[in-house]
């Protein structure tokens, strides 16, 4: 028995909205991202998705670099979505460090994950790295940094893992090279609307499906990110379609 056959088609958020729009949710053995600035709902939205795998009867690995165990029990414990599954997601709060990672090699990244994870790649299903900023930043050199993230992406290929990465976007300038190794995009930002400021989520890319272009609005609540009804788009335009 596989584990297609096992989980389904899809790894999904278990937020019916978001998972549609994805075309069914993520792709199973893919890289995924959520990437969005400082407080817009990247480590709920994560989470989401952590709990829905074990629902899923799967075996899911959150690594914090930002967390510790104190405050993720404070703060990610008392979402409703939570319940019952928390304990039950394998927890992992670290702080990257220069020594464990430098040289940049397969072998150094194989045995660091594996201490960290003190499971099998072979028995987990899903992966999230909250957040590759810290590593970004630690590497403090682009070319190290996506020679890290493809090894690591190869890694969950040959280990059939799905993961789900968040990175912290800029205020301003370059975002880094994630967005471009993994296979879907997630971008979580806040919009100047006529009432002030929204916040909704877009679809970036996604490979191998056709999915929505609009921006999703959602709101954070006690019950953790719900999408809202309808979507937005820009006002204005710089293209229109003419055909003679
Ligand atoms: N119970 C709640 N009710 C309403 N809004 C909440 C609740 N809990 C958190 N929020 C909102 O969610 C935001 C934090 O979400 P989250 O921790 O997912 O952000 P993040 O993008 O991971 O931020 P960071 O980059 O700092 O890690 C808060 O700033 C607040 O606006
Ligand atoms: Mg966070």
């Amino acid at each position: 028995m596989t584990r297609d056959y096992k989980f389904g088609d899809y790894a999904k958020f278990g937020i019916p909205k978001l998972d549609e729009y994805l075309g069914g949710g993520l792709d199973r053995y893919s890289e995924n991202l959520i990437i969005g600035r400082s407080g817009i709902g990247k480590t709920i939205l994560a989470a989401h998705w952590a709990a829905e795998g074990v629902r899923n009867g799967e075996t899911v690995v959150y690594l914090s670099t930002t967390m510790n165990r104190k405050n993720c029990e404070t703060y990610l414990k008392r979402f409703p979505f939570m319940k019952d599954v928390y304990d039950k997601i394998h927890w992992r709060f670290i702080r990257v460090d220069p020594k464990y990672i430098l040289p940049v090699t397969k072998e150094k990244i194989v045995n660091g994950l594996r201490a960290t994870f003190g499971i099998e790649g072979e028995d987990i299903d899903r992966v999230v790295f909250d957040s590759c900023t810290d590593l970004e930043k630690t590497l403090a050199d682009p070319v190290l940094y996506r020679r890290a993230i493809s090894i690591m992406a190869d890694l969950s290929y040959d280990y059939e893992i799905t993961s789900l990465w968040v990175e912290e976007a800029p205020m301003m300038g370059e975002w880094s090279d994630t967005k471009n190794i993994v296979d879907c995009v997630i971008f979580l930002d806040l919009l100047r609307v006529p009432e002030g400021y929204a916040r909704a989520m877009r679809i970036l890319k996604k490979y191998r499906t056709s999915h929505p272009l609009f921006w999703i609005p959602y709101d954070i609540t006690d019950e953790g990110i719900v999408i809202k009804h309808g979507y937005y788009v820009r006002k204005s335009y710089d293209y229109e379609f003419k055909c003679d």
